[in-house]
């Protein structure tokens, strides 16, 4: 078989990582790809967002089957574009990836199919969502309707702050039209976990458990990010809260979705947030999650590309996957500034080392190649991951990896898995 990864981050790194494995995959494509990606697959200088151009290289290589990465060619309509030119494609259509590209749409998804959630409303006038939050008091959390590469989320400790969110995205569009409405919801605390499931549309196929660590610095401190860190399988998700989510959470969304004409396929990210044992939903979305995929899909044993053929085919019928029984953790090295402004071009030194390191992968994220040598080029650079027989040994053995590399200003935490590690 041909595959294409669409993307080039650290998630389309692991992709490509596990389905160059398959004995099914002769040639593999990667659309742009990065410089550890171009170890594996064949880049090709084409944006994750250029669709038309995609869809023609695609055709013109006779490709397979096609794997989209990231939220935005989803939401942009890639698989309808592919599937309308006859090509096999992994992931949601368009309007099946509103479940991401639109928070009313999928709290609107959740109230009708009484899927555990946070209180909210929707609102278009700036008036009527700055009266309810008064009404409601704080904490409080204000969402931007669109996508705004995960800085839309605003959980306001006071009324103060949610008033000024609410001015920046609707009265200032700090995320432009991401903010021509708001979502405001209760405020939830908990445990955060991820969970994923992979679906033709019908059937699903739950993933391990796994969770990430959003803020950029120790011990939750600091503001948001794509995610610092993760680790699989997540102590917080046991057996019985495993078959919860399925039963309560993946179903009724996948048979809502499916009842309301918009049925999903591929992989669905469900957003956890768990109290006292009980899991309600913080977001969906309609993709793998990325730094969750690198741990994840080293723990995975079966193999990936029979599942997600099967899920573009709508022919789900496997119904369990195997798993390494181990422990995966990945510990993001990012530009130092990131989640805001940095510096870009600075040489990163010791990947050959880390390359010699057993059980430690070295996903690629924002590299790029620079007269040979590889640069940082985003604010993720790197996902060092690492597996163990339980979460301590795959701590220390990403953690080994994060030690022989560097480059100047560069950051991590370095309490990634520690979570994992005290429920232990
Ligand atoms: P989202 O983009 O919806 O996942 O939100 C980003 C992050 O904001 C989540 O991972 C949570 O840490 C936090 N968050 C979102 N919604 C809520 C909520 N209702 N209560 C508490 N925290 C939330
Ligand atoms: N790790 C969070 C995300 O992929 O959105």
């Amino acid at each position: 078989m041909k595959i294409l990864v669409v993307g080039g981050g650290g998630r389309e790194h692991a992709l490509c990582w596990k389905i160059a494995q398959s004995p099914l995959v002769e040639t593999l494509y990667c659309a742009p790809g990065n410089p550890g990606i171009a170890e594996l697959a064949e880049c090709v200088n084409i944006a994750a967002d250029e669709i038309e151009t995609l869809c023609e290289f695609a055709q013109a290589e006779q490709i397979d089957l096609t794997v989209v990465g990231p939220e935005v060619p989803l939401t942009m309509g890639i698989v309808d574009a592919f599937q309308a030119a006859g090509l096999e494609i992994f992931g949601p259509n368009q309007a099946a990836a509103q479940i991401e590209g639109s928070k009313s749409f999928s709290k609107n998804l959740m109230a009708k199919y009484q899927i555990p959630t946070a209180a909210y409303q929707s609102f278009t006038e700036h008036a009527d969502a700055v009266a309810y939050i008064k009404e409601q008091g704080a904490p409080i959390v204000v969402k931007a309707d669109g996508l705004a590469a995960g800085k839309g989320v605003i959980v306001a400790t006071t009324e103060e702050q949610a008033i000024a969110a609410v001015d920046d995205i609707m009265l200032d569009q700090v995320f432009g039209s991401a903010g021509a409405s708001v979502v405001i919801e209760e405020f939830m605390d908990g445990e955060e976990a991820s969970f994923f499931a992979f679906t033709d549309g019908k059937n699903i196929l739950p993933l391990a458990s796994s969770q990430d660590h959003k803020r950029v610095d120790d011990g939750d401190q600091g503001p948001n990010t794509g995610g610092m860190g993760a680790y699989s399988p997540a102590p917080v998700v046991t057996a019985d809260l495993h078959d919860e989510i399925v039963d309560s959470i993946v179903k009724p969304t996948i048979a809502g979705m499916a009842a309301d004409g918009c049925p999903y396929s591929g992989i669905l990210y469900v957003g956890l947030m768990i109290k006292d044992g009980k899991p309600r939903v913080v977001e969906f979305n309609a993709r793998f999650g990325d730094p969750e995929a690198q741990p994840l899909l080293m723990r995975m044993k079966s193999d990936i590309v029979p599942v997600l053929q099967a899920c573009a085919r709508g022919e789900l019928q496997q119904e369990a996957i195997e798993w390494h029984d181990k422990a995966a953790v990945c510990v993001v090295m990012a530009s130092g500034g990131y989640p805001g402004s940095f510096k870009k071009g600075l040489p990163i030194s010791g990947l050959n080392d880390a390359a010699q390191i057993d059980d430690l992968m070295v996903f690629h994220a924002g590299t790029s190649l620079q007269e040979g040598q590889v640069v940082n080029n985003g604010g993720r650079v790197l996902g060092v991951t690492g597996l163990g027989d339980h979460v301590k040994e795959a701590i220390e053995k990403a953690y080994q990896g994060v030690a022989v590399i560097s480059w100047d200003q560069v950051h991590f935490r370095k309490d990634i898995g520690a979570r994992a590690l005290n429920r232990a």
